[in-house]
């Protein structure tokens, strides 16, 4: 027998109710471009720690147009990110928020997360073709403020956990990193990881690789910066083409979902590898099942993953587009598929899971 559902009532409500929460996002979208906006023309930076400041105080420290920045400290203050003292008419900067969009060495920083999403933004209506027409679009194509907002997004990250628990929670692998081992990151991006590898363990020498050619321009750059170019080399090459062989380590940094063909690239890392190396795999924190990952994490890698990861992986040969919010059960079929015998979590942050697989 079949039965016919009753239409869902609707709640008035719960209408206005939704229709309120957008507002917000929507001031919340509008703030994306005003805090890259501040990153970019020094604002907060300013702000930090130089107490309560009026806007023309503020506009004179930074070389800005009052009117401009009033405005802008205006949303700020609407949106909570800076504090506004009525009868002075002066806006602070709190220590919190200070840290949070100034200091560059914390977990807690974030301007490189806004750029990325702005950047990622700004491309959309290149995907917005491609969801109708097919294909991709590779990370290469989009605008500078993705590659530039991804590394200054990650870096803190890895700044906070790859050195202090992540590589260590490797079997055996910081005892070989100290006597000197051969690296190969691959996916490197601008270098962000194989920098602070290097400069962690001096007796070591890296080969990192990405198939971005301006990516690895900024990494060999960043290596000369920070005097570990000696060590450190880039080569602009797809995961199948990294060169070398006899890896102790092959490390791949929130990018194998990103490939067209992961399990490919795993193959390539069982070539690379000697016999008793490691696979390390950090991907984006996600549940294996979609309900697992309806969450503010979820909500933003969802985002980036409709906007930036599925596309690149449907831009490349295979197309496999695992997306940002695989989860630990599809990359371990990656990885066995590829023919690594032993595969398991060894760490974990609210933004990554880090994995360790062997031959
Ligand atoms: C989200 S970014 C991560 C970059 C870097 N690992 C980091 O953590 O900052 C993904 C990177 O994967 C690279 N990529 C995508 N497909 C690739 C492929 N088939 N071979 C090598 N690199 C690839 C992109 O160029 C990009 O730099």
């Amino acid at each position: 027998m079949t039965t016919i559902e009753e239409p869902r009532s609707l709640d008035e409500e719960k209408l206005m109710q939704f229709a309120f929460r957008a507002v917000d996002e929507v001031g919340a979208t509008l703030n994306a471009a005003l805090v890259v906006m501040g990153d970019k023309l020094g604002l907060y930076r300013a702000m930090a720690g130089a107490g309560p400041l009026t806007p023309e105080e503020l506009a004179s420290r930074t070389g800005t147009t009052e009117r401009y920045v009033r405005e802008w400290l205006n949303a700020q203050a609407a949106g909570g990110y800076v504090e506004y003292e009525p009868e002075g008419g002066r806006y602070e900067l709190a220590p919190e928020q200070a840290v949070a969009f100034t200091d560059e060495s914390s977990a807690a920083y974030l301007p490189g997360f806004f750029q990325i999403a702005i950047g990622s933004v700004i491309d959309s209506p290149r995907i917005t073709e491609t969801v109708r027409n097919g294909g991709g679009l590779g990370w290469h194509e989009h605008v500078h403020d993705v590659h530039e907002g991804c590394e200054r997004f990650f870096r803190p990250g890895y700044n906070a956990h790859l050195v202090e628990s992540w590589l260590p929670a490797l079997e055996g692998v910081v005892a070989k990193l100290d006597a000197g081992a051969k690296v190969a990151d691959i996916g490197c991006g601008h270098g962000a990881s194989t920098v602070l590898m290097a400069q962690a363990f001096p007796q070591s020498t890296f080969v990192g690789s990405d198939y971005h050619a301006g990516s690895i321009d900024t990494a060999r750059e960043r290596a000369r910066n920070a005097s570990v170019a000696d060590r450190v080399e880039f080569d602009a090459a797809p995961a199948a083409g990294h060169p070398g062989s006899g890896y102790d380590l092959v490390t791949m940094f929130d990018c194998l979902h990103d490939m067209g063909d992961p399990v490919g690239a795993a193959r390539k890392v069982r070539e690379l590898l000697a016999p008793e190396g490691t696979w390390m795999i950090v991907e984006p924190a996600a549940g294996d099942r979609v309900e697992d990952n309806l969450n503010p994490v979820g909500r933003a890698y969802y985002g980036f993953s409709t906007l930036l990861c599925t596309p690149a992986s449907l831009s490349q040969e295979v197309g496999l587009a695992l997306g940002a919010q695989a989860g630990e059960a599809r990359i371990r079929e990656v990885v066995e598929a590829a023919g690594f015998t032993r595969f398991r979590r060894v760490a974990e942050t609210p933004f990554n899971l880090v994995f360790e697989a062997r031959p």
